[in-house]
């Protein structure tokens, strides 16, 4: 078996005790994403933002990894090819749980980015509206996650890991949101085999040749060590 790529979502960290968006009394059921997850909303109302995302920032830290994040990163250092991570999680969980390389295409609640020269730096705890940036020294300061209507990170990478793997699988997204919901037709155009592990059959459920479904924490181990077995 050869290279494996990994999507995981909001599902994945649940057990952790991160509210999914999606899910009943999700995120977006307390807030508009037009509010706190655009350029625009930001441009708006910074203060409504920041605060929304130095909620999220406490909660993300006072989290612990839980049984599924550690079997992917026991499958990374175990299975004999690559296994690349790519998450939509704004969360530092899968490298907590020992995951190397994770690609965070939606960015991190750990980082900060300036609108203005692009520079990034380690976010603290609490960003505030106004905050100077490092580099340029403008008032310009977001968090560094991507916001709908903006391009998601690691793009091209992601597209020639996906053009080689012999396995993807998706693990705790709804397949709403694009680009990642449609990650499993490159995976089906190279002839990779596909997974979907999820609470529930997501958006694109029919795409894929196999799923189990159940929470993260049952699901994950057991999926990590029948591939384990098939070494
Ligand atoms: P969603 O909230 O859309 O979907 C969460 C998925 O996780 C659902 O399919 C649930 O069935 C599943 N789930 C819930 N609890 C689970 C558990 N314990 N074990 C396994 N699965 C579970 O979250 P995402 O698909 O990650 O983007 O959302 C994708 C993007 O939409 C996010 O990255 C975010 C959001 O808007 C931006 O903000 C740009």
């Amino acid at each position: 078996m050869g290279k494996i790529v990994i999507l995981t979502g909001a599902g994945i960290s649940a057990e952790s005790g991160l509210g999914t968006f999606r899910d009943e009394g999700g995120l977006w059921s307390q807030h508009r994403i037009e509010d706190v997850a655009t350029p625009e909303g930001f441009a708006r109302n910074p203060e409504l933002v920041q605060g929304f995302y130095n909620t999220r920032r406490t909660h993300a830290a006072k989290a612990s990894p839980n049984a599924a994040h550690m079997a992917l990163a026991l499958l990374q250092r175990e299975w004999p090819d690559e296994v690349v991570i790519v998450t939509q999680n704004v969360d530092g969980l899968h490298e907590a749980g020992g995951a190397e390389d994770v690609l965070h295409m939606h960015g991190t609640l750990a980082g900060a980015l300036c609108s203005a020269c692009r520079h990034r730096w380690q976010a603290p705890e609490e960003m505030r509206v106004g905050q100077p940036c490092p580099a340029c020294q403008e008032p310009t300061a977001r968090p560094d996650v991507v916001w709908f209507g903006e391009m998601p990170y690691f793009m091209d990478q992601i597209y020639v890991h996906l053009a080689e793997c012999e396995l993807f699988a998706a693990i705790g997204t709804s397949g709403q949101v694009y680009p990642a919901a449609a990650f499993v037709h490159e995976a089906l155009a190279v002839g990779a085999q596909t997974f979907e592990l999820n609470l529930e059959p997501s958006d694109v459920v029919s795409a894929f040749d196999e799923t189990r479904f159940g929470p993260a924490t049952e699901t994950v181990p057991r999926w990590v060590s029948d591939l384990m077995g098939t070494r």
